[in-house]
């Protein structure tokens, strides 16, 4: 059987990086390609000074240091690297529609068109293509229809591959997967062979009980069903946030009492501002979409509710911020810890900082942003791409500064948007000095010691803490 000597991987982002960075690592006898379109990505990647690669994530830069230039290299080479490599991952993004038929909701997939298309004009051998993005059920058969209609008597073998890290743990995840999803084809000897080359890439590392073999539209689905569940645990627990708050219960003593029970299980109940990051809400509309177009109404509406119970969330934690400082926010300097959808990434996507702030700048606050991996043109990138307000206007209300406390000084608030383990090692005593009176204090992830707070002077609101800790 082939053993696979060159792997290529087209798109060098969040996903593709890290995860080709592991396997350079553990298969020093692979050849691995990272191609990108994105000239800045891939000179960002190939920096003589590995702590500018393009994505924060702990572990990565020591695995590139180790690997790159050995077994492992950047390049802008698409099509070179494509007649080099018998295995192709796929792995650029498939952003929601924002045009067209499944506007808003349907996955884009030119970018995985292009790359097919783009494959098929080049190959001149055999090529196992492995989708790594995550992609709606039944993309492989176009994939498949593109890739054998160009009739240059190419074979090619289509194998869903999707990933599961998440980010802030991705190299962890990768090192340490739950389990390995591998979609394909069992018809055919050949077909066999080409997922059995890519189960022996993973056993490098991992061992048969942790690789899953499955046919191509389970391994598709299953990425998507994954996604809905965790980010449906998060809805749920945020809306018994709600729910806290208004009764005598705390949310967090609530999530450790039910995820107790083995059936439940602990993870993923951390009640927050509202979840982010490229994935939950981007797969959720996807499957929504799906359920749609096969006419199956009711399973779309049951899956939109996650979706609706979040956008919620990041709204009325904005409103209760107004609401506090007396129903106006008006020229008043908010100062926003964390802009990361999550701790530990430089990733903004879908940040529930940014929909805050979106609410927060239309009654015209003053917005201080601290976050201590995103850059400030980030945070102007991600409000002026929601359209909501004039970037001008966006440049004036907002500013991007590089310490907690410049941030926080003479602000009539502070909100914690993202759980960055640095908040809770800061000398709140000296922030609060420095703020406007009353100092109120908006924890949107719970990590800081709200008795404490309490006792320094600040008004605290916590997420699904009940009435008596709360501001009144
Ligand atoms: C997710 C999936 O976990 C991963 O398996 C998939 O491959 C990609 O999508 P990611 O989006 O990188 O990963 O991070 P994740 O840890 O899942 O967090 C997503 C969002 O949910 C973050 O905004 C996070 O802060 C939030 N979250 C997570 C909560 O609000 N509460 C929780 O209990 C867990
Ligand atoms: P993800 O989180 O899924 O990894 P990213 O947006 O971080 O998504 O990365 C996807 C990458 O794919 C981007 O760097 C983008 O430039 C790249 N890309 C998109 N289309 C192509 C293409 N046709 N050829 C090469 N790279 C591409």
């Amino acid at each position: 059987m082939k053993k696979i000597k060159t792997i290529t991987c087209i798109g060098a982002g969040y996903v593709g990086g890290p995860t080709m960075a592991v396997i350079a690592s553990k298969c020093p006898e692979i050849k691995v390609n990272v191609v990108d379109i994105n000239e800045k990505r891939i000179a960002q990647w190939n920096d003589a000074d590995v702590n500018n690669i393009p994505i924060y994530e702990p572990g990565l830069a020591e695995i590139v240091a180790e690997t790159r230039d050995k077994n492992l290299f950047f390049s802008t080479e698409v099509d070179q690297a494509i007649d080099e490599a018998e295995m192709i991952f796929i792995s650029v993004n498939t952003p929601t529609k924002t045009y067209g038929i499944g506007k808003g909701k349907a996955a884009d997939l030119k970018y995985i068109e292009l790359c097919a298309r783009q494959i098929a004009r080049v190959a001149k051998d055999d090529k196992i293509v492995v989708e790594k993005s995550t992609l709606p059920v039944r993309t492989a058969e176009a994939l498949t229809s593109i890739l054998h209609n160009t009739g240059n008597g190419v074979k090619y073998h289509i194998l869903s591959n999707p990933e599961f890290l998440a980010e802030g743990t991705a190299i962890q995840d990768l090192l340490k997967p739950d389990r390995i999803l591998i979609g394909g084809d069992s018809d055919t000897q050949e077909a066999r062979e080409a997922m059995q080359a890519l189960v022996d890439v993973y056993a490098h590392w991992l061992t048969d009980e942790q690789i899953l073999t499955t046919n191509v539209w389970s391994s598709e689905l299953s990425k998507l069903t994954a996604n809905a569940f965790l980010a449906q645990r998060i809805s749920s627990i945020n809306a018994m946030s709600e729910l806290c708050e208004k009764t005598e219960a705390d949310v967090d003593e609530v999530a450790k009492a039910i995820g107790m029970d083995s059936r439940i299980g602990p993870k993923f109940l951390k009640a927050s501002v509202g979840f982010g990051g490229s994935c939950f809400q981007k797969d959720i509309l996807n499957l929504v979409y799906i359920s749609q177009s096969l006419g199956l109404q009711e399973v779309a509406d049951y899956w939109e509710q996650v979706i609706i119970m979040n956008d919620h969330q990041k709204r009325r934690f904005a409103q209760h911020i107004v609401k506090t400082l007396y129903n106006t926010v008006s020229g008043k300097k908010i100062s926003l810890l964390g802009w990361a959808f999550k701790k530990d990434t430089n990733d903004t996507r879908e940040s529930a900082a940014i929909y805050v702030s979106d609410y927060l700048l239309s009654e015209h606050a003053k917005i201080v942003v601290y976050d201590p991996k995103v850059s400030s043109e980030q945070v102007y990138a991600d409000l002026e791409y929601l359209g909501t307000h004039d970037p001008a206007f966006i440049r004036e209300q907002v500013k991007v500064v590089s310490s907690p406390t410049e941030a926080c000084f003479q602000a009539h608030a502070v909100a914690i948007m993202t759980e960055w383990n640095e908040f809770n090692t800061y000398n709140w005593k000296e922030i609060y000095q420095h703020m406007m009176k009353p100092a109120f204090l908006f924890d949107g992830r719970n990590i800081l010691n709200r008795y404490e707070m309490k006792e320094i002077g600040f008004e605290v609101y916590a997420i699904g803490k009940g009435p008596s800790i709360q501001i009144a």
